[in-house]
């Protein structure tokens, strides 16, 4: 199980500071949408209204809740989905789960207003960004 509350918290305070913004979340949470658009959001969300998601919608109710199973899925992935514990630390993988706690079981975490499919060469350019 991976939780590491106490490290995260330096972690997000660290890369926040370049990304300021306002609004309804924590900073873990915040870091955590930051890398659920960058990584997740081409297959879990749908890239226009009548398209089909690749992956399912997740929300805070995904996996009853048990952030120790969200966070192994998103560690390990799944026969379908790539795993990222190569790409993310675990307080990264922490973060998209706190921040997939936040959001309302029947909205998905895709809509947001500003919510756009992002291209593979932009990903890897924020992702080498972010580390
Ligand atoms: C290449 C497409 C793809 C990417 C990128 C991707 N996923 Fe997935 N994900 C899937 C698919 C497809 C499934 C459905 C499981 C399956 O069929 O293997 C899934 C399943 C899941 C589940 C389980 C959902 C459930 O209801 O149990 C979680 C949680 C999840 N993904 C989180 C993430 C997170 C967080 C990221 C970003 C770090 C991510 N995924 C990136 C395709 C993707």
């Amino acid at each position: 199980m991976i939780r590491v509350v106490g490290g995260l918290v330096v972690v997000v305070l660290a890369s926040s500071a370049a990304n300021a913004q306002s609004g309804p979340l924590n900073d873990a949470q915040h870091q955590g949408r930051a890398l659920f658009n960058q990584s997740c959001r081409v297959c879990h969300t749908p890239p226009a209204l009548n398209a089909p998601l690749y992956g399912p919608a997740l929300s805070q109710d995904t996996q009853r809740g048990r952030d120790d199973v969200l966070a192994e899925i998103i560690a390990e992935g799944s026969p379908r989905m790539p795993g990222f514990k190569y790409q993310f630390s675990p307080d990264q993988i922490t973060a998209i789960v706190a921040y997939l706690r936040t959001v309302p079981a029947q909205q998905s975490a895709s809509s947001q207003p500003t919510a756009r499919p992002v291209s593979a060469g932009e990903r890897e350019r924020q992702q080498r960004e972010a580390d």
